[in-house]
């Protein structure tokens, strides 16, 4: 078994941010060095919250939470209750965690483990908005160069918005985080609406992770359930856009995806725009590329990745 792949896994939980925690912690190509909590679905105290009931939903309280940032860069926070429910996690009925919350500050956690452990070797997996990883980067500069990838879920094109018209909701909360990010230099790989809606929870997909018959196949299929429906009624859709787990599974399978390296450039100014991600698809300008912009997922292989590893915990 080659060496397993380092991850900080940043985000916000949420239902598909939880799945994607659990993809992680059911695949043995990864180590979690640590999960940061910020701010976004629901308040900080209820990320982190929900971070640790999956850590022990997977019978994994070893793995340690931190709390990271409680607002925006600059702008108030915007939640989404209505999507998640009014503790981020609505769906399954999930113990009060008794691990421990970290006491180190997310940020100072990110920035220390960047600066002493080999450079190159620590994949940040951003699955919420940006306010964690940017604060680190605004923190400690020095940490851009020895971070190995950003693999995150953010932003949209051809498919538009999903809290306004032409902004993503972890984008959207915090645009001047994900200006930051994008302007790092750090290599780059985007997971945005174009095509994690190709990645949808049908009905049959959910109904197969309660057949597992497990405790964390029957939690999932009642997270699925309750996050599905929102998306449901919206676009009509059979089951809801599964969308943090596409960066767990680029990074167990990266040949599901398909996509180009483009620039992406983040809007901080226009209200009507605010937190848009203009990708240039085409190169019809002269700005760098600045990340590998996903467009296509092979979701059936994906819902089959998802179905195993998790059958694992
Ligand atoms: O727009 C979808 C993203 O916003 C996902 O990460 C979801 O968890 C929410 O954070
Ligand atoms: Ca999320």
């Amino acid at each position: 078994m080659p060496q397993s792949r380092r991850i900080i896994i940043d985000t916000d939980p949420g239902q598909d941010d939880a799945v994607a925690i659990l993809l992680a912690l059911g695949s043995a190509e990864l180590e979690i060095v640590g999960i940061t909590a910020v701010a976004g679905n629901v308040p900080l105290k209820l990320t982190e919250k929900n971070a640790r009931k999956i850590c022990e939903l997977a019978g994994r309280p070893d793995v340690k939470v931190y709390a990271g940032a409680i607002r925006p860069l600059a702008r108030e926070l915007v939640t989404a209750e209505e999507v998640h429910g009014k503790t981020g996690l609505n769906g399954p009925q999930l113990p009060e965690p008794k691990m421990k919350l970290q006491d180190e500050y997310a940020v100072d956690f990110i920035v220390e483990t960047l600066m002493s452990e080999e450079s190159g070797t620590i994949t940040l997996c951003a699955l919420g908005p940006l306010t964690n990883v940017a604060l680190a980067l605004i923190r400690e500069p020095k940490i851009a160069p020895r971070i190995k990838e950003i693999v995150l879920m953010g932003g949209g094109f051809f498919e538009g918005g999903n809290v306004t018209p032409t902004a993503e909701f972890n984008i959207y909360v915090d645009p001047h985080a994900a200006d930051v990010v994008f302007k790092s230099g750090i290599p780059i790989v985007m997971m945005p609406l174009d095509v994690t809606h190709k990645a949808l929870t049908t009905a049959k997909r959910t109904k197969a992770f309660r057949k597992l018959g497990t405790r964390v196949g029957t939690a999932t299929a009642d997270m699925l359930e309750f996050f599905e429906r929102f998306d449901e009624e919206k676009y009509g859709t059979d089951g809801g856009p599964l969308h943090d787990p596409c960066v767990i599974a680029y990074l167990l399978k990266p040949k599901l995806f398909k996509g180009r390296k483009c620039n992406v450039s983040v809007e901080t100014a226009s209200e009507l725009t605010m937190g848009m991600t203009v990708i240039d698809w085409w190169g019809v300008t002269k700005r760098p590329k600045n990340a590998m912009v996903m467009r296509d997922i092979d979701h059936d292989a994906f819902f089959e990745l998802l179905l195993e590893r998790l059958g694992r915990l």
